[in-house]
């Protein structure tokens, strides 16, 4: 019997706080029309002090749960995305676990950058298919705005707060297609994020924030996107017809755009929450996702691309009937 990744529930939170592009410029040298017209962006969520990858990371998964009626207990396995995690352990995954009240399954975080909620459904995928496991919580939890530089316009415009969640259930109908996820570390040097506490006297003055060639990242994300999207479609034989949402990566609307016209798909098919979210990193594929299908946009059984592209360089689709 074909056991399929079925999505059974989805979550999502949003911290309170609204950071808006007229705010970043009361402190850095830029505007809201540059902000808006260069990337998309109007505001982002910040997260409060006393919140943690794991703390929202927690919020989106209950929800995800209750919409998928099952009980905590009968999750196997749990996968979190997280470039900022609470820990460097215990992993994100685990401190969601304990705080789900769940004690014997599987828990691991998975770090791929913006990409890492394409590889927790990929991997989930697998195990589901080899029938090893029954159901799949996958988490995107980020605080980005911890590893901002916020005296940086290039970076400190872009990235926000927040966490998404998608629940898998084994089943005997169609639900995740494919995955594709592939990596390329020689780009370490356009997009990266150092680890104070891995400093050594060498580089002992190495902060953690976020530094990044934006116009070169833009287009290798670009053309990578590009080339996924047609491998995706040529892995399940269907044409860009076919598929009637595009959930992407919330990086910048210039790089969405380019990524559905490839697909010959108006924005109107497209689920864009960049412009009051910003870019949540690993979060945003499944805040996405959440919310096409909490508003009625997507539908059981349409066809759902999702893609994303992150530092790494981390890249991938999934290709699911919902
Ligand atoms: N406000 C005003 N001016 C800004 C600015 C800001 N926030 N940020 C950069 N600039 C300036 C630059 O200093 C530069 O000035 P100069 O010409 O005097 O040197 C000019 O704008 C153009 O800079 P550039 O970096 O070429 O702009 P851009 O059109 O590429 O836009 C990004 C910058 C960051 C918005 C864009 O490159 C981007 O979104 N890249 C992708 C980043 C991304 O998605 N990363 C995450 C991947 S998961």
């Amino acid at each position: 019997m074909t056991h399929y990744a079925k999505v059974l529930g989805t979550g999502g939170y949003l911290p309170e706080e609204i950071r808006t592009n007229d705010d970043i410029s009361k402190t850095v040298d830029t505007s809201d029309s540059w902000i808006y017209e260069r990337t998309g962006i109007k505001s982002r969520r910040i997260a409060g002090a006393n919140e943690t990858a794991s703390s929202m990371a927690e919020i989106a998964a209950r929800q995800a749960i209750n919409t998928a009626q099952i009980s905590p207990d009968e999750i196997d396995l749990i996968i979190v995305a997280t470039g900022t995690p609470d820990r460097v352990y215990p992993s994100t995954a685990c401190l969601l676990q304990h705080r789900l009240g769940i004690k014997h399954c599987v828990a691991f975080d998975v770090q791929a950058a913006c990409s890492g909620a394409i590889y927790g459904l990929s991997i989930a995928d697998q195990y589901i298919k080899t029938g090893a496991v029954k159901n799949v919580l996958i988490v995107g939890s980020e605080i980005c705005s911890r590893i901002v530089d916020w005296t940086d316009r290039g970076t400190c415009i872009l990235f926000g707060d927040g966490a998404g969640a998608v629940l898998l259930g084994s089943s005997d109908e169609a639900g995740v297609l494919s995955t594709h996820v592939y990596s390329d570390g020689g780009y370490e040097d356009m997009l990266y994020c150092p680890n104070p506490q891995a400093a050594t006297e060498a580089n002992k003055h190495q902060v953690g924030t976020i530094s990044m060639r934006g116009n070169e990242v833009f287009k290798v994300a670009v053309n990578t996107l590009e080339r996924i999207v047609d491998e995706t479609l040529e892995a399940n034989n269907l044409e860009k017809t076919d598929v009637d949402w595009l959930v992407p990566h919330q990086a910048n609307i210039r790089i969405i755009a380019a990524t559905a016209k490839k697909l010959k798909m108006s924005m109107e098919q497209v689920i864009v929450t960049l412009e009051e979210q910003g870019n949540t990193s690993s979060a945003s594929v499944l805040l996405a996702l959440h919310e096409g299908i909490t508003d009625g946009r997507i539908k059981r059984g349409q066809v759902v691309l999702l893609e994303a592209f992150g530092a790494g360089f981390t890249w991938g689709s999934a290709l699911i009937k919902y």
